[in-house]
């Protein structure tokens, strides 16, 4: 498939009833129990966040999750550092889901806050600093989800100091064109030395998710340095990583985690 006009068989992300997203048969294939890749990815993201604040300071910013569907690890990856989080999400079910978690999220999500809080001290300390139960810090960080598109990103102005966005960009389309334009839309979002932590799935032929099929762009790590290079400064890092378990997704390779800072423009 080439990055052209859309062929029969390419499906759009307009084209998806992203409505028809079940939040929770998706938790139960893959959040309920904390699984090796994202305990990996979570440790990398905090690692990231940690030395990037470290260095520059600049906490009590605004964060932005996109594409955030019934995953609040993103969000509590940005908890410390951030007085607003926005989490971007379009599908209603996923909305509804996230406004249902912000009075006191879901048990299942305590074990992600675990690996957070469980690292040395210089890259753990500003999350065991919210305590054993941040719910409260949460509830009043994140607000309200909105409701919206990734690619209405392009339009604005970049509002965000920190920026996540995982199993996004590859997996709503499977178009290379929308794939590079939805990692254009976030790196938008970002004002100039911000960090971001964006996740892909790897080689991915689609998901379904209940009876629902959904699609996805089949990627690389090389596509993906490929199209946020020219908006990150030197010295992103990209790595592959595998899920054993692979139940996320049937038909894909693994997952690859880009961690890096929003270039000046
Ligand atoms: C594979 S899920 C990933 C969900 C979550 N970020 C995670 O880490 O598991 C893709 C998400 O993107 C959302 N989505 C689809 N099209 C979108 C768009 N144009 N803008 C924002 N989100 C979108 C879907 O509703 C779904 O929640």
């Amino acid at each position: 498939m080439t990055s052209g006009s859309p062929t029969t068989a390419e499906k759009l992300n307009a084209d998806v009833p992203w409505d028809a997203f079940d939040p929770d048969e998706y938790i139960k294939r893959n959040y309920l129990e904390i699984q090796p890749v994202d305990r990996a990815i979570l440790t990398r993201v905090r690692d990231h966040f940690s030395d990037h604040f470290a260095k520059h300071g600049g906490r009590g910013g605004s964060g932005i999750d996109v594409g955030a569907g019934p995953n609040l690890y993103p969000a509590l990856a940005m908890l410390p550092w951030c007085g607003r989080i926005t989490l971007l999400e379009r599908s209603e079910q996923n909305l509804e889901y996230l406004r249902g978690q912000l009075s006191g999220y879901d048990a299942n999500w305590d074990q992600f806050w675990e690996v957070l809080k469980s690292g040395a001290r210089g890259k753990a300390a500003a999350y065991t600093g919210l305590g054993a139960d941040p719910r409260a810090r949460f509830g009043e960080v994140v607000r309200e989800p909105l409701p919206g598109s990734l690619f209405d990103l392009c339009g604005k102005k970049p509002a965000w100091d920190i920026g996540t966005m995982f199993f996004v960009a590859e997996s709503i389309t499977t178009s290379l064109e929308e794939f590079r334009q939805g990692v254009g839309c976030f790196m938008n979002a970002l004002k100039p030395g911000a960090p971001f932590a964006a996740a892909f799935m790897e080689h991915s032929e689609g998901y379904s998710v209940g009876a629902q099929d959904f699609p996805a762009r089949d990627i690389d790590d090389e596509e993906v340095r490929t199209v946020l290079e020219p908006y990150a400064e030197a010295g992103m890092k990209v790595v592959c990583l595998d899920n054993p378990k692979q139940l996320v997704r049937h038909g894909y390779t693994g997952m690859i985690l880009a961690c890096g800072r929003r270039r000046k423009r």
